[in-house]
């Protein structure tokens, strides 16, 4: 099947297998590699991109799906070499342990803070609810969110 893809800004003209997922498409297609495959069924949020600015799994999205409509990864949050603040507040806050999460916690964060800059602890709660960390590194994600809304 042939798609047109727009990722971080590019797009990328593609022949794949009817049946790929968008997680598929961007890690073994497109190189990639920073959204994560977890659980592959949609429990786990490692996988998580921003599609027209929400936060969806990729991995239970079909390539197919997001024809002509914007995908941005992990590695579409930098601009130009400056870390978003999200991931910068991670840094600061020690908001990841071994990792494999963060770029799906940092995306629902980004898509948090794109519609709601000020949010409650409980809105950054809610907003992170699909998202796992098997470290349990739940008061330093919290902290590193907080700290990337109070820093605009
Ligand atoms: Fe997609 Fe777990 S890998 S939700």
């Amino acid at each position: 099947m042939q798609i047109r893809l727009q990722v971080n800004g590019q797009t990328h003209n593609l022949d794949i297998p009817s049946h790929h997922s968008l997680l598929d498409v961007l890690r073994e297609e497109l190189d990639l590699t920073g959204s994560k495959r977890g659980c592959d069924r949609g429990e786990c949020g490692s996988c998580t991109v921003l599609l027209d600015g929400k936060p969806v799994y990729s991995c239970i999205t079909l390539a197919a799906q997001v024809r002509g409509r914007s995908v941005v990864t992990v590695e579409g949050l930098a601009n130009d070499g400056q870390l978003d603040p999200v991931q910068q507040a991670f840094l600061d806050e020690d908001g990841g342990q071994c990792g494999y999460c963060t770029p799906g916690f940092l995306m629902s964060a980004r898509a948090l803070l794109d519609t709601n800059p000020n949010p409650t602890d409980a809105e950054i709660r809610e907003a992170l609810s699909g998202n796992l960390c098997r470290c349990n590194a739940y008061g330093r994600i919290l902290q590193s969110v907080r700290t990337a809304a109070e820093r605009g």
